[in-house]
């Protein structure tokens, strides 16, 4: 099985962009996390974009290419009813993690529009959260029996 792991803007930045916020890891440190927690279970593809349709495009092929996603919107958590479109085209379980505690943060942060499709939320665990949504993910395909 595969999952998809995508991240939205300004993630590419993890590690330079307001540490005190978002830690001091890379995105190659989430993806080292991420492939360990599934371990030989599933196979983990990262993609980050700062752009919304490139995230829509992936979405896409993840129908036919993966059996679960893990995302991490960025700001389009707030905005992009596109997304949320997108990931309701997809079929497996969808899990959203936040590096952040978003609903300690502005109100504009408290809304997702992802949230009404995911299988599970994870926020304000840092990079950690990515690595218990891929467990989850990996317990669910298997309970697939994919
Ligand atoms: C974020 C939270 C969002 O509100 C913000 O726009 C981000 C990162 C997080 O991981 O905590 O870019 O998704």
């Amino acid at each position: 099985p595969t999952i998809y792991l995508l991240n939205g803007p300004n993630l590419n930045l993890l590690g330079q962009r307001q540490p005190e916020v978002y830690g001091h890891e890379t995105l190659d440190d989430v993806l080292t996390l991420a492939r360990a927690a599934a371990g030989d279970a599933a196979r983990v593809e990262a993609f980050q974009s700062n752009h919304e349709g490139q995230l829509i495009d992936w979405i896409h092929e993840a129908r036919r290419a993966a059996d679960a996603i893990v995302i991490n919107p960025g700001a389009y958590t707030h905005t992009s009813i596109a997304i949320l479109d997108a990931l309701n085209a997809f079929e497996g379980p969808v899990f959203e993690v936040h590096i952040s505690q978003v609903h300690k943060r502005e109100a504009f942060r408290h809304h997702s529009y992802v949230s009404l499709r995911a299988d599970g939320v994870i926020a304000g665990l840092g990079i950690e959260g990515y690595a218990a949504a891929v467990r989850r993910a990996v317990a669910l395909i298997g309970a697939r029996g994919a």
